[in-house]
This record gives C-alpha cells, sequence and structure tokens, in this order.
C-alpha cells in the first residue's frame, strides 16, 4: 500500500529475522507464513523487497543461485514473508541441487505455519518443465497459492494479457485462480497482490482466532 501500511499492519516495521536450512531453525511462534517459490533468478527476492517498500532487504542479485537458505523476514510481527532458494539453476553440482530441493520440499511439506505460496515466473517466457513439476507438487498437495508472473516491465503494456493467457494454459491453472502481472522495477500490480494477500492470508488468521 502507498502509505505504507496494510490494514492493521505496518509494513515500515519489517525486519530480516533468520536464514534456516533445517526445520530446527525455522522461527518459533506461530505467525502465518507467505513463502515464495520459482525458477533461480525470477525475482523472488525483488518482489520481497518490492511489497515492503524496502530495496535492501531481501538481496538481490543478477546472478541466479542468491538466496541459499531459507530467509524469513518478519513483517511486524503479523506474518513471515519465506524466501526460498531457486531452482532450475544449472551452474549448481547435483549435490547442491538435491539439498535445496529437499530443504524446499521439506519446508513446503512440513510447516504447519504456512498459509500461502506466491509462485513466480517470467512473464515474458513459457512455464518450465520445473515449473510445472512445481505447481502440479502444490496443487497436488492443496496448498493455497497464487501465481505471479513478474518483470512485467520488460514487455509492452498490450501484450500482457496474451502472455498471462499463455502462462496459465501452459501451468494448467484454474481460470478461477488467481494470476497477476507484477512488476518489482515499476511497482505494477502491487496494491492488486497486496489486497489478494490480504484476503488470503490475513483474514485465515483472524477467522482462525475466533
Ligand atoms: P535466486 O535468489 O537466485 O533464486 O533469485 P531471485 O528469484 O530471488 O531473483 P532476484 O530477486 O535476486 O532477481 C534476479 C534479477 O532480476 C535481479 O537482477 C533483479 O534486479 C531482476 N528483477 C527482479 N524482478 C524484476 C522486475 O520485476 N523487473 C525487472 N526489470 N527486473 C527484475
Ligand atoms: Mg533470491
Amino acid at each position: 500500500m502507498d502509505t505504507g501500511r496494510s490494514g492493521q499492519m505496518d509494513i515500515g516495521r519489517s525486519r530480516y529475522e533468520l536464514t534456516a536450512v533445517k526445520p530446527e531453525q525455522y522461527p518459533a511462534g506461530d505467525l502465518p507464513e507467505i513463502a515464495l517459490v520459482g525458477r533461480s533468478n525470477v525475482g523472488k527476492s525483488s518482489l520481497i523487497n518490492s511489497l515492503l517498500n524496502r530495496k535492501g532487504l531481501a538481496r538481490v542479485s543478477s546472478e541466479p543461485g542468491k538466496t541459499r537458505g531459507i530467509n524469513f523476514y518478519n513483517v511486524d510481527d503479523i506474518l513471515y514473508f519465506v524466501d526460498l532458494p531457486g531452482y532450475g539453476y544449472a551452474k549448481v553440482s547435483k549435490e547442491e541441487k538435491a539439498s535445496w530441493a529437499k530443504m524446499i520440499e521439506t519446508y513446503l511439506h512440513t510447516r504447519r505455519q504456512l498459509k500461502l505460496v506466491i509462485m513466480l515466473v517470467d512473464i515474458r517466457h513459457s512455464p518450465t518443465e520445473d515449473d510445472k513439476l512445481m505447481y502440479r507438487w502444490i496443487l497436488d498437495r492443496g496448498i493455497a497459492h497464487m501465481v505471479v508472473a513478474t518483470k512485467a516491465d520488460k514487455i509492452a503494456r498490450g501484450r500482457i494479457q496474451g502472455r498471462l493467457s499463455e502462462i496459465r494454459k501452459t501451468l494448467g491453472i484454474k481460470a478461477d485462480a488467481s494470476l497477476t502481472a507484477y512488476s518489482s522495477e515499476t511497482g505494477q500490480g502491487r496494491e492488486q497482490l497486496w489486497s489478494e494477500l490480504e484476503k488470503a492470508v490475513l483474514e485465515q488468521t483472524v477467522n482462525e482466532q475466533i
């Protein structure tokens, strides 16, 4: 939100909390978590910075493979954004790939506080086999999710709807499921995404407490 506040949440009060490589290291407590998944270099860390209006909070790099462990960002002691390592990065060793995959899978599979997964794809490209596998996996496990097609500033406005349709078809995203065009560079899509996040996570959390 432009005011820096999102509902009752003050996003100005966001901070990096910790990096975990195994469940014992995840934060204690019961705050709801929104996790980001997607290929390496797709823009997961940038999306966190953009949503929180904080340029340097999550580390961003033009080199793929920047985010290695699982990074937890505490937003106003109300929720966490969870930045997962990217998949599909060709240059890391087989062992390292397997260990990242295991880390991602363990988190998604076991984390009770996980309320929502944001899966990122690059709006310019057709989703890869890895993307399809990840999306299927999320669907099969019934994890609440939304898809964000990012780097929308890199294509002409007139092409956005066409790209969204192709991505929806390739991944098999149902007509009523959320797919948002986004740009961490310009903030395009930010208000829409925040309002969907609030609906998906905060209301759910409030309902659970009633
Ligand atoms: P890993 O940590 O390696 O998995 O990557 P990541 O998904 O966290 O990507 P990151 O946010 O580090 O961004 C990768 C590169 O894409 C950086 O050079 C970013 O500046 C750039 N980038 C990310 N989002 C956008 C966007 O919306 N528009 C543009 N033009 N560039 C972007
Ligand atoms: Mg990253």
